[in-house]
Formats: structure tokens, C-alpha cells, sequence
């Protein structure tokens, strides 16, 4: 059943599912006899690492790091803040960066140049979703699950003002729920509120 606030149902659940298991089995060919340490971001990505890591047939590792950037509720600004950061070194590791979605592309720049300067044995990013736009930086991404039209998009991890998470597919969310949310005549929050604010990935 679709939620009330979902304009249209972009991926579903299936086809999840179906590139879940297609990536998990490149990712276990590519990392065979390698020692693989999945970093997750939170929150956005966790149910995708969930899922992927139980279709990658190798011994390995999950850490999550949890980054804030600013921005409005609907983009980000690239000045990123470590909330949470891995809990040993990555010298000795594989490290693939598992991320919900690549939009302007600022966030993982910023995370990229950080984790490099740590050394590890190799650095790559898998992205479920990687938006179609003109980038402000450009990234190269080793695996993606779907490109995707420049909306805005829940579930599956990711959210608006931290709600859709839990929705099982990727929907484009209905503009008049954002628009409404910094509507200035709303009692609780104003728009410059909302545009100066951090947010947790
Ligand atoms: P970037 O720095 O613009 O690439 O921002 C990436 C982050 O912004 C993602 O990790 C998400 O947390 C968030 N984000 C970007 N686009 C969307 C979207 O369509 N829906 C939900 N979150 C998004
Ligand atoms: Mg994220």
C-alpha cells in the first residue's frame, strides 16, 4: 500500500531486492582474499548495508560513521561535521563506503579526502541511488543501484526531516509536504529555521 504523502512509487521493493543481490555478488567476486571492511553512513544507508552484506560471501568487517552537513531540508552544503567516526584505523583495510544516495556529490567528496589521508589498502564508494545533475564535484563511483531523475526521494533509509525512513521502496515524495513544512505561516518553524539548520545524513 503507498503512504499518503508518496506522489509515485520509483523502485519497489522487488526490484530492490533484485539489485541487492546483483551487487553483493560483484562485490563478493571483486574483494575475494581481500580483507573488506563495509562503512555504512549513518542513517540513511543502513537498511541498504543490511541487506547487501548478507549477499557478500566473504568474511568481513561494518563500521558506520555518522556525518551532519548543513543545509536546507532538502540540500546539502558540503561543510560536513564527524558525529560519529569509525572505531579503529583502516590501514590494513579494503574500505567500501556504502551510501543511500549521491546528490550534489559534497558530503562524499568531503568524506573521501578525510578517509584518504588515513591510508587505507583501497577506497571505493557503492551507491544505491546516484542522482542525475550537474555536480559541484565529481565523483567517481565504483557501484550503483539505480541513476535516478533530480527529485526528491524516501524510504528505504532515506528521509525527510527524519520520517519515510522505514517505507520498504524508494518513492518521490509529494512537493506540498515540503513546501507545507516551511510554510512561514506554520506556528512551530519559519523558513530561515529550516534553511540554517543541520542535518544528520
Ligand atoms: P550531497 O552532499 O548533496 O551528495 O548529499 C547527500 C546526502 O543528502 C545523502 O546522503 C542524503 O542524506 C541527502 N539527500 C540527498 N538527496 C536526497 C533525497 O532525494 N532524499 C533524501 N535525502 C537526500
Ligand atoms: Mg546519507
Amino acid at each position: 500500500m503507498m503512504h499518503e504523502d508518496i506522489e509515485e512509487v520509483l523502485i519497489a521493493e522487488e526490484q530492490l531486492r533484485a539489485k541487492v543481490v546483483e551487487l553483493g555478488e560483484q562485490i563478493t567476486r571483486d574483494y575475494q582474499g581481500k580483507n573488506l571492511l563495509l562503512l555504512g553512513t549513518l542513517k540513511g544507508a543502513v537498511p541498504f548495508i543490511a541487506d547487501l552484506a548478507r549477499y557478500i560471501h566473504l568474511p568481513l568487517e561494518i563500521d558506520y560513521m555518522a556525518v551532519a552537513s548543513y543545509g536546507d531540508a532538502t540540500r546539502s552544503s558540503g561543510i560536513v561535521r564527524i558525529i560519529k567516526d569509525l572505531e579503529g584505523p583502516i590501514n590494513q583495510k579494503h574500505v567500501l563506503i556504502i551510501e543511500d544516495i549521491i546528490d550534489s556529490g559534497l558530503t562524499l567528496h568531503y568524506l573521501m579526502d578525510m578517509l584518504k589521508r588515513r591510508n587505507p589498502l583501497s577506497l571505493r564508494i557503492c551507491a544505491l541511488l546516484d542522482k542525475v545533475r550537474e555536480r559541484d564535484k565529481q565523483i567517481a563511483l565504483d557501484y550503483i543501484g539505480f541513476s535516478i531523475p533530480d527529485r526528491f526521494v524516501v524510504g528505504y533509509g532515506l528521509d525527510y526531516a527524519q520520517r519515510y525512513r522505514n517505507l520498504p521502496y524508494i518513492g518521490i515524495l509529494k512537493p506540498s509536504v515540503y513546501q507545507e513544512t516551511i510554510d512561514p505561516r506554520s506556528e512551530h518553524r519559519s523558513p530561515a529555521e529550516f534553511q540554517s539548520r543541520e542535518r544528520v545524513e
